[in-house]
Order: structure tokens, then sequence, then C-alpha cells
């Protein structure tokens, strides 16, 4: 999408047919703000005020035709009451909009913030891009192809800085492409999608972004002691891969680590899951998409930080020579694992990729994120990520990051406590705890392999994919969610 900051629009009129003049509303405050509105459009719109229709609450959006004019439509954003305007309501009440673009063919959106200082005109970014995302690799071509928006032209508040919302402007742009590259590779199908092809896609960042990517396959994983990883990729013929991606920015800077579980397809291994849902385990990669895709998203903007992006990336599968329940293996740190369910097998690839990380690149901060617990969607459903944390003052950034980018994050205990929930009988730790407070104890777990590194988990089970209360993510498809987030957060870190 073409993004332009102007101080004021004169049209253009060739284009104008496919051109819409977006027009911010507030509750129950007109008349509207608008410095390109033509006065008989602005009677028209009047009149639906007056009846009822118009109302400017959040999410109530009105479409009007305007033949002849340098825009060919307006689209009136309801917004909610003015003081009470934040992004995650724009972004929302965008995504509604996005429908009525669509509709009506949209091509160019000009965004009239003339007369609205302090708009949140980044979340109109976001939801154009994330609300548009669609995923038609597989499908016939349609007949008549839809309309995308690929202009945005924003005319800035009188006396705003142009060159200063142009930035903020783009930046999302960026962070939301990221998201819908996550987006794109969680929807393809596990069979396209394999660690083999999870590790071409890294190595194509790197190539293009000329970024440091190193893939461990199989023999190195054995002399490394990743018993525990390569415990669950037995069961699949596709060889597992770890991911690495790294950007340097130099050597007195701090490191941030970001981990992904990287499962293609979770069938549960012997373990076997049930059929129902079992089609919707080709998102048990959600976690390494979102790193992979933040990662995109640093390497390009190279903020003044390290970072490091961890894939531990396989295929669990109940072949012949899958791993069992009742097998016990070692980890990278040493440390010895009773398999009581194949099915928990994030925190067994998340282990060897935790404690590998920590142990060769000593980082300040480390966050993975991993759909790990089914217990997590039943605990916080679709609205939040999990976060697990004994570390108050990344709980703190990743909230905050979590608030300015919709991509909201609740904090959850994780006390000493809950390391007697996963003890094992005849070995150092068991992969399950109880049934209850399943999402904890699986972070307990991931705990074992991290040492003294402050870090956090997030456990994204439910905001992967399936929310069906934003506007702006279609249910049908994954969410990106976390790219966005972990982008935030690490340009914050960089200052
Ligand atoms: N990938 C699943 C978790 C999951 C389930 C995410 C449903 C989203 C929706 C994970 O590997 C898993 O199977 N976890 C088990 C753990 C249990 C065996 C302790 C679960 O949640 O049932
Ligand atoms: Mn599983
Ligand atoms: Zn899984």
């Amino acid at each position: 999408m073409q993004i332009q900051v102007v101080d004021a629009f004169s049209g253009d009129v060739a284009g104008a047919e496919a051109t819409v003049l977006m027009v911010p509303c507030y509750e129950d405050d007109f008349p509207l703000e608008s410095a390109v509105l033509e006065r008989d459009d602005e009677v028209v719109l009047q009149a639906l005020v007056d009846r009822g229709a118009l109302t400017g609450k959040a999410g109530n959006c009105t479409y009007l035709p305007t033949p002849g004019r340098v825009y060919g439509g307006v689209l009136v954003l309801g917004v909610g009451k003015r003081a009470a305007v934040d992004a995650e309501g724009v972004r929302r009440a965008t995504g509604k909009a996005c429908d009525l673009l669509t509709a009506n063919r949209a091509g160019t959106v000009v965004l009239d913030l003339a007369r609205h200082a302090a708009f949140p005109a980044a979340a109109v970014v976001d939801a154009l891009l994330l609300g548009q995302y669609e995923f038609k690799v597989y499908k016939k071509p349609a007949e008549t192809p839809a309309v995308n928006v690929g202009a945005l032209t924003v005319i800035a508040p009188k006396d705003g800085d142009l060159n200063a919302l142009q930035r903020g402007l783009e930046l999302a742009a960026l962070a939301s492409l990221g998201a819908n590259g996550a987006r794109h590779l969680a929807n393809t199908p596990p069979n396209d999608l394999t660690p083999a092809k999870l590790a071409e896609f890294a190595e194509g960042i790197a190539k293009d972004s000329g970024c440091e990517c190193t893939i461990l396959e199989q023999k190195q994983m054995e002399t490394l002691g990743m018993g525990s990883l390569l415990a669950v990729a037995r069961g699949s013929v596709q060889p597992p891969r770890l991911i690495i991606l790294r950007h340097h920015h130099s050597d007195d800077a701090k490191t941030i680590a970001i981990v992904g579980k990287g499962v293609t397809f979770d069938t549960g291994g012997i373990s076997l899951k049930p059929g129902a849902d079992m089609h919707e385990m080709k998102y048990d990669m959600c976690g390494a998409a979102a790193v992979l895709c933040a990662m995109m998203n640093i390497v390009e903007l190279k903020p003044a930080v390290n970072v490091i992006c961890v894939v531990p990336a396989v295929e669990n599968m109940p072949d012949a020579d899958a791993m069992r329940p009742g097998d016990i293996v070692k980890a990278y740190n040493g440390k010895t694992i009773e398999v009581h369910n194949t099915d928990a097998e994030g925190r067994l690839i998340l282990a060897d990729a935790l404690a590998y990380t920590v142990d060769k690149y000593k980082p300040d901060a480390m966050v993975d994120l991993a759909t790990l617990t089914g217990a997590c969607v039943v605990a916080l459903g679709h609205h939040a990520a999990g976060l697990f944390t004994g570390d108050d003052s990344i709980a703190e950034a990743l909230i905050a990051a979590g608030e300015t980018t919709g991509e909201r994050v609740w904090r959850m205990p994780l006390w000493d406590d809950h390391d007697k929930l996963i003890e094992g009988n005849h070995a150092d730790i068991c992969n399950i705890g109880p049934r209850e407070g399943g999402a904890i104890s699986a972070a307990a777990f991931l705990k074992q392999f991290v040492g003294e590194t402050p870090w956090a988990h997030l456990d994204i089970a439910g905001t992967a994919w399936g929310a069906k209360h934003l506007p702006y993510l279609s249910p049908k498809h994954a969410s990106g969610y976390g790219v966005r987030l972990l982008t935030a957060w690490i340009l914050k870190q960089a200052g």
C-alpha cells in the first residue's frame, strides 16, 4: 500500500471514482469535521444523522456514493466518544469499514485528519492491511477480481508534523504486512509447510536482508544432545530443523531472544488427538511464524539492539519409530524428561531451543511464543495471550506493547510452587502436570530450561486463530498474533 501524507488534498480527478474520502466521526458529536467534504454531501450526511442512521458510535460506518466529486464516495468512520478514542477502537472501526471499501471497490482512501489532531492514524493503516488480507493461493481465481485499497493519502492535521506522521504510518504498514506474512505461513497447509520449508523461509529473510542465518539439521542436533526435540521429530518422516536468525547491532548492545514453537502439524503423536478439529493443528507453528516475521521487520528496521530469533521446527506424527508415553529423554541442558503424553510436544522442542539459546547467545531478555496448551484457551478465550514470567519489568513492557498494538497479553501466575506439578517419577521432570492449571504447569516446565535468564512465555493458543470479536481479522485465517507485539516491544527496548 502506497502511503502519502499531505497538508491539503486537491483531488486526483482521473482516479476519483475509486477514491474514497474517509472522515472520522465521534459519537453524537456533529457536524462532521472535514476540510474536503463538499457542502451538498454534508447535507445528505446530516440527513442521515437526523434520522439516527449515522451516529458516530464505534464501528458505525456509512458509505455515500458521490459521483462527480474529486472523491467517488465518502466513508464516515464512527469511532465512538471523542474522549475515549484509542488505537484499538479505530482499528476495529476501520476493520468494519473494510467491508464497505471492498463492496464499493475502493482503490484509494483519502483519510481526512485536517481537523483531527492526535488521531491514531497508524491504526487505520493496520486495519486496512490486516482487514483486507486474503489467502487464495489454493483457490480458483475469481472471475472479477476484488479491488483492494492500494493507496492511502492522509491529510495531516493542521500544524501537524508531516514527516513524523509519514514515518509512523510506514512503520505500522511494515508491522502489519509482517503480520500478514505470518498469517500466510500459518494458513499454508501442512503438506506444503514442513520444517524444511520453514527453514527455507528463514533463509529467504537472511538472503534479502543480509542478516545471519543458521539452520541446524538432525545430525548436528544429535551431536549437541538435543534429545527432547529429536524425540518429537522421530515420529515423522519430515526431518526437524533448528532455525536461527541473528540481527547484530553491536557487541555492547543488549541481546534479545525471541523463540517460537514451530510444530508444522500436531497429530498428538502416539497420544493421538481426536479427529474433530485436528486440521486446526496446522496452526501449531504460529509461534514460529510470529517470531520469524517479527524478525523480518527487525532486520528491515535495524534497531539498536541485538536480536536472536530461534525456531525449533518439527512435525508431531505417530510413525513406527515415534516416541512413546513412558520414554525418558535427555534435553540439551542435561535434564531428563519423562514423557507421559506425546501430545505435550511443544514444551519438549522448546526445552532444547530455550536451553540452547541461553547457552549460546546469553540473551539479556528472552520471550517465547507458543500455541502451547488448550488449557490457555479455556482460561482466557481468544481475547489475550497468557503471559507467564517471574520478571516484572518484562511483564510490564509486554503488557504495554500489547495495549499499543491491540495484541493483548494477560499475566498469569508462575510461582516456585508450580515446579512441584511437573516433578518426574523416574526422571528429573515429567512433560505433563495435572489437568487443572495446565497452562501454568506447561510454563513451569519451560522455566526448567531458561536458567537465570530474564524470560517470559506467551501462550498464544487462543490468540493465534479463532477470534471472532476483531473486525479487522477474519476468523477464517490465522491472526498473525505476536508480530506487531514483538516488533513494538523490541523497538521500545532499542529506545
Ligand atoms: N498444540 C497443542 C495445544 C493446542 C490445543 C493449541 C488446542 C490450540 C488449540 C499442544 O501441543 C497440546 O496438544 N497440548 C496439550 C497438552 C496436554 C497433553 C498436557 C493440550 O493442551 O491438550
Ligand atoms: Mn500437542
Ligand atoms: Zn502442539
